[in-house]
């Protein structure tokens, strides 16, 4: 998909990146207790109270991230994000290949979910693969932030904190 020649992100788009953050984040701390509900029922024993009331949550959010993520897509096609910040090379493809692979397991992570919930094996295990996949993309992501921050000193992290002006 071409770029679209924009020179940072709009409040809509910073502000729905950070909601996901948040909301992943919550889903990958709290996630567990989904597998405790099903693992309950498996086993025939009742499921406890806070477990209940977190793997509902663990719906409800996970439903919000596809909802956000399509409102992020949208106006992505439309209206373009800048250019990952550096010279052409193995770096940008790595920071653009990150950023795509992180759209599709934000498809694919709640997509399994629902799986898992309402047509069961082997959906469950394919969507706890999700976890840890998630986690070592976020670390990465993350740590190229903090890098272009603090070592390269250029406007990636600000220009997903502060609108562009336009
Ligand atoms: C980006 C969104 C999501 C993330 C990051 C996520 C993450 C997780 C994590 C970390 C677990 C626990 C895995 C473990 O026990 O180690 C889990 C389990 C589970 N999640 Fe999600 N989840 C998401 C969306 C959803 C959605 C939308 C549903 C729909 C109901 C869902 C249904 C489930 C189910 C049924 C389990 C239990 C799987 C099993 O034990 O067989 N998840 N999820
Ligand atoms: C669940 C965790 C995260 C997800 C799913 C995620 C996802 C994404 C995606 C898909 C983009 C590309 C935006 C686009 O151009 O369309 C992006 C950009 C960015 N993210 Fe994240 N992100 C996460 C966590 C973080 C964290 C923790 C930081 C900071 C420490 C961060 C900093 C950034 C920055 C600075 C950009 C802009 C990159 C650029 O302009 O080239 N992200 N993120």
């Amino acid at each position: 998909m071409a770029e679209k020649n924009v020179t940072g992100y709009s409040t809509i788009q910073i502000v729905l990146h950070w909601l996901i953050v948040a909301a992943v984040l919550f889903q990958l701390i709290f996630g567990e207790s989904m597998t405790n509900v099903v693992e309950a029922l498996e086993e025939g024993n009742a499921p406890g109270a806070a477990d209940l009331q977190l793997s509902s949550a663990h719906l409800w959010v996970g439903i919000a991230i596809l909802f956000m993520l399509a409102i992020r897509l949208a106006i992505r096609v439309f209206t373009g994000a800048p250019e990952v910040i550096g010279a052409p090379g193995l770096a940008t493809l790595a920071a653009t290949a990150m950023h795509w692979l992180f759209y599709a397991l934000l498809v694919i992570v709640p997509v399994t979910g629902l799986l898992a919930k309402y047509v069961g094996d082997p959906w469950g295990d394919i969507h706890t693969i999700g976890k840890p996949v998630f986690i070592v993309l976020i670390v990465l992501h993350a740590a190229a932030a903090l890098y272009h921050h603090f070592v390269l000193k250029d406007e990636t992290l600000v220009r997903m904190i502060r609108p562009r002006n336009s």
